[in-house]
């Protein structure tokens, strides 16, 4: 079975495309490096001992996509990550948001169909949710107002996807990935995003490895225990497992209607502080921080309520925090010495 995987050297993508190569799928990647390394295909094929083929391709140029696929024949499927995800930047640049997000799916699904090539997973995210009313939230909560321009292009996107499968035979499961952390057991990938980073995982690193001064803690003025915002962190090797089961129900035909859509979290929420004690405790290293303003597009709190994932699928997340915070810190001190000997 052939997948593509679109933005498979970032870094969610890359953990799916090993777990996918363990699995024993072929897998081609097609990114334009925006926010990801080429020498991530290395990495692969150092943990997986097999090298995915690999094309730079920005799927929002649609001509370009089309080129791609009318040369690239006999996929069977494709995980699209392909977008920016920051939701503070979103909210500073929405225009770059709308256009490379929809425009990438778009260009993608209208060239699968084209193909008949017609299963595709997309990369959702719990911010369709918006703030919700009630904790922790199901698939049937309702869906909110965006709160960024980033959230909004997660809405409208499954609702493509949705008018999409309902028009063509396009079948579609749109995974609402929570708040994906940590980094592959091996260190040879993890997230590496390029220039300042904007997730709160990657700048406590980069502030214990030195690179950064001092991270800033947006908002201890929450509603929640100790004033910071709560999320639901997943260790990003759980979640890559979860789009196998998902790839594997599409393929053998056990979706029970054309487009489903899961939760993927652990169903735990932890705070902005309890984050940063958690990689204290593993790393043995104290954090410089200092307590800022809340950021634009920042909801409070919210976690997910799994049952349905855990029970349809039958996948259910296996590590917790001191794992993921565990995990990040070791990617990140194996990233120096990458950095160190590529100087
Ligand atoms: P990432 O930035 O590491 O990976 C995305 C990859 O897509 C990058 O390699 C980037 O270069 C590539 N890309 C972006 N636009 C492209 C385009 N037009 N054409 C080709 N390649 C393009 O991000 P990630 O954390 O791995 O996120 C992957 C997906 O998961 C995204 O869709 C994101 O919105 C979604 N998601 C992420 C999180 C999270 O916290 N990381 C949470 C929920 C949902
Ligand atoms: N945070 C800080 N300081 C930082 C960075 C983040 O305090 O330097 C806080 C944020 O305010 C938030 C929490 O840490 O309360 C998590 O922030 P992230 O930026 O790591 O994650 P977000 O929840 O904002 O968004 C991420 C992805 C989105 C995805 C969403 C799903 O970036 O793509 O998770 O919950 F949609």
């Amino acid at each position: 079975m052939k997948i593509l995987v679109a933005g498979g050297t970032g870094y969610i993508g890359s953990h799916k495309v090993v777990e996918l190569m363990q699995q024993g799928y072929e897998v081609v990647i097609v990114d334009n490096l925006c926010n990801s390394y080429a020498g991530v295909v290395d990495s692969i094929a150092q943990i997986t001992g097999k090298r995915p083929d690999f094309l730079e391709l920005d799927l929002a140029d649609a001509d370009a996509t089309e080129c791609f696929f009318n040369h690239y024949t006999g996929i069977n499927a494709a995980i699209h990550f392909a977008a920016h995800k920051a939701v503070g930047e979103s909210v500073a640049k929405p225009l770059m948001y709308y256009r490379n997000n929809l425009y990438s799916l778009i260009n993608l699904i209208k060239n699968m169909e084209k193909q008949g090539a017609g299963n595709l997973v997309f990369s959702s995210s719990c911010t369709v949710y918006g703030q919700p009313d009630e904790l922790p939230v199901s698939e049937q909560s309702l869906i909110k107002p965006a709160w960024s321009p980033y959230g909004n292009t997660k809405q409208v996107s499954e609702e493509i996807i949705h008018d999409v499968c309902i028009a063509t035979k396009l079948k579609a499961i749109a995974l609402r990935y929570f708040n994906p952390i940590g980094a592959h057991a091996s260190a040879l990938i993890g997230e590496y995003p390029i220039g300042v980073p904007n997730n709160l995982m990657p700048f406590i690193t980069q502030t214990a490895i030195g690179k950064r001064e001092v991270l800033s803690v947006f908002g201890d003025d929450y509603p929640t225990p100790d004033g910071t915002a709560i999320r639901d962190y997943i260790h990003v090797v759980d979640l890559a497992k979860a789009h196998v089961v998902a790839v594997k129900r599409m393929l053998s035909n056990q979706c029970k209607s054309n487009f489903e859509v899961f939760n993927l979290g652990t169903g735990s929420g932890y705070s902005v502080l309890e984050v940063l004690r958690s990689f204290e405790k593993v790393s043995g290293i104290k954090i410089n921080f200092k307590i800022v303003a809340r950021r634009a597009g920042d909801i409070e709190q919210v976690w997910a309520d799994t049952s349905f994932a855990n029970r349809e699928l039958g996948w259910k997340a296996a590590l917790g925090l001191d794992e993921m915070t565990h995990s990040a810190w070791e990617w990140e001190k194996a990233l120096r010495n990458i950095e160190l000997k590529t100087q």
